[in-house]
């Protein structure tokens, strides 16, 4: 028999080399390469001569929408796509201690009253799972547990008729394999426990959701390593100085991606946020300088979102930029816009920018808004409270206008924003459907000058018509 053969793989993003090396060069990561033991150590590799032939069939039939299993958790519901398709397979990936087996948990609570569902724990012992349902208020729920890492006796168990409807296993990255020799983390470990789970999910027609911790180290494989195997791949977020927690879409072969689940962890578990804007808007009040308020699209949903702006003395040297929420660099071209075209510098002034509630923003829509922030900080001038900014900022300090306009606007309308700043119409453009949002006083921004115009001016808050 041939002698395993030895490969070293990165744990991060699964580049193969031939010998080791510090960092990785397709993914720039350091220390994730590790020796990666291939070859089964008793299974033959099938050869060509041993193959069938497949039957092909036309493209054109019908296919349907694939069944579906809702959970009745709408948030998650939503992100997958409107529910559990049977035989395939997601993996939920996130940060260590961010909440996936306690969301998990909930959904297999959730779906246990309609369809059969086991919970399999890698991590956990049986009374550990239990304790964790007791908090969460599921201990009635019909969820069978187990506490297993042997993917042989898990596929022996489950290569049944009456398999359960919804497979949950929690993490992948304590799975292992038998017959492979590396350690259980590793990618090529990984992804053979993946690979046996996903086929007998397929065979068998149930759901299976898998849990990957995404590590910072390369000592276990992430959920990357994973991506391509499953058919749906979340990633659960959160700040952990934050009680909320986004589920995100990041690939998904029956549903939309970019789309968005908010979830507040409690006491007794994530509890669905269905008004997202509330949530992030709860502090959000009286006019104060610096503060503008950006009507996000996230998914299919329009989110508001506060985005504040500090602009302090700096000390002697390079003046500090402090992003969270949003892109540093992105920042950096707003400043350089201001400065070019407004001739409102900061050069010499630290500057804090932050998206209020945790959320990452990434729309370039969100420019004008940072804008109006930092403008709105340097002059100590508040933005009316009831008005929202949206706009993308073009480098020649042109403001460029985004999509879903009316949909931002009729968010803000529903929260009570009684004013918006966005982009003036473009000659030909498609208008704001307005008879939608009667009651709101719209000012068209075409250039950035013209926002500075409105800052500035004499008696306190900014006027919510500068028509
Ligand atoms: P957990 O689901 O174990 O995270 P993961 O599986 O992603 O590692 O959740 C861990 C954190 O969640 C833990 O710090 C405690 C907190 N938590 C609550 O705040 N409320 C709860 O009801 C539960 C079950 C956990
Ligand atoms: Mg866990």
């Amino acid at each position: 028999m041939a002698r395993p053969a030895s490969r070293f793989v990165c744990q991060s993003c699964a580049a193969v080399y031939g010998k080791w090396q510090g960092r990785c060069d397709s993914c720039s990561q350091w220390n994730t390469i590790a020796e990666d033991v291939t070859g089964h150590a008793g299974g033959a590799v099938p050869g060509s001569g041993e193959g069938r032939r497949i039957p092909l069939a036309p493209l054109a039939g019908t296919a349907g929408a694939p069944p579906r299993l809702t959970t009745g958790l709408a948030e998650f519901d939503r992100v997958s796509g409107g529910g559990l398709v049977a035989g395939s397979a997601i993996l939920v990936g996130g940060d260590p201690g961010i909440g996936k087996s306690t969301l998990l948990m909930q959904v297999a609570g959730a779906v246990s009253h309609a369809a059969a569902c086991v919970y399999i724990s890698g991590e956990e012992a049986v009374d550990q799972v239990r304790m964790r349902a007791e908090r969460l208020g599921l201990s009635g729920a019909p969820v069978q547990v187990a506490a297993a890492t042997n993917i042989r006796d898990i596929a022996a168990t489950f290569d049944a008729a009456d398999t359960p409807r919804l497979l949950v296993v929690d993490s992948i990255q304590t799975m292992h394999l038998d017959s492979l020799e590396s350690a259980p983390g590793t990618v090529s470990q990984v992804r053979a426990a993946a690979d046996v789970l996903i086929r007998l999910a397929k065979r068998r027609g149930f759901s299976l959701i898998l849990v990957g911790h995404v590590t910072k180290e390369g000592t276990i494989a992430g959920p990357r390593v994973l991506e391509h195997m499953v058919d749906t791949v979340l990633y659960f977020e959160g700040d952990r100085g934050h009680h909320f927690r986004i589920l995100r879409a990041i690939k998904n072969r029956f549903g939309p991606t970019d789309e968005i689940g908010v979830f507040e962890m409690t006491g007794a578990g994530l509890v669905e946020v269905g008004n997202p804007s509330a949530l992030f808007l709860a502090q959000h009040r009286d006019a104060v300088a610096g503060n503008a308020v950006f009507a996000a699209i996230e998914g299919t949903r329009p989110v508001l979102v506060e985005i504040q702006a500090l602009v302090a003395a700096a000390a002697p040297g390079t003046p500090r930029r402090a992003v969270i929420g949003w892109d540093a660099g992105r920042l950096a071209m707003v400043l350089a816009v201001l400065e070019a075209r407004c001739g409102i510098s900061l050069a010499g002034r630290d500057v804090f920018l932050n998206v209020v509630g945790g959320l990452r923003v990434s729309e370039p829509a969100a420019d004008l808004a940072v804008a109006a922030a930092l403008i709105s900080a340097t002059l100590d001038d508040p933005v009316a409270s009831s008005t929202i900014v949206i706009g993308e900022i073009g480098l020649s300090g042109e403001v460029r206008s985004v999509t879903q306009t009316g949909l931002r606007l009729r968010e803000a309308s529903k929260l009570g924003f009684g004013a918006a700043w966005i982009p003036a119409r473009q000659a030909g453009s498609r208008d704001v459907d307005r008879a939608d949002v009667p009651e709101m006083k719209i000012v068209e921004i075409s250039r950035l000058r013209d926002l500075a115009s409105l800052f500035g001016r004499a008696g306190g808050a900014i006027p919510e018509t500068v028509r």
